[in-house]
């Protein structure tokens, strides 16, 4: 079991989850991705008034950290109203950089549970399947 501040983590992803921009679905969503450099970097989703063009609070936060330069995460923890669980884009998006994520699924009242991109995203595409 990894090591870090579980509660915390989740702290912070309620706390990205009050930036949420989702005046369509109302749903918002928070989220609190730790790099291996011990940096968090937060996102929450943005939606729009195109509906597809929606970003999910795990994109915001993984294209924060790797445009800041980090590219090696320990964990994410995602908040949302009822716990709900990472969409499927936001999967693959978290599975470009590693397996071994683990991912803390989180409602308001800190109820949580813990799994892995792994676990989540079983027998995945990845860049080792690209063959040029
Ligand atoms: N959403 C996320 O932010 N992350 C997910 O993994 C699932 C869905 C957002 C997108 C949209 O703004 C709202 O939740 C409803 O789909």
């Amino acid at each position: 079991m990894k090591t870090f501040d579980r509660e915390e983590l989740i702290t912070q992803a309620r706390a990205a989850r009050e930036q949420a921009y989702a005046p369509y679905s109302g749903y918002r969503v928070g989220a609190a991705l730790l790099g291996k450099s011990g940096r968090v970097y937060t996102g929450c989703n943005v939606e729009n008034a195109v509906y597809p063009l929606v970003i999910c609070a795990e994109r915001t936060a993984v294209v924060k950290a790797v445009s800041e330069g980090e590219r090696e995460f320990t964990a994410i923890a995602v908040v949302t109203e009822n716990g709900g669980s990472p969409c499927g884009s936001c999967r693959q998006t978290l599975r470009e950089f590693g397996e071994d994520i683990v991912v803390l699924i989180a409602d308001v009242a800190g109820n949580y549970c813990e799994t892995t991109v792994a676990e989540l995203l079983p027998a995945s595409f990845s860049a080792a399947d690209i063959v040029i």
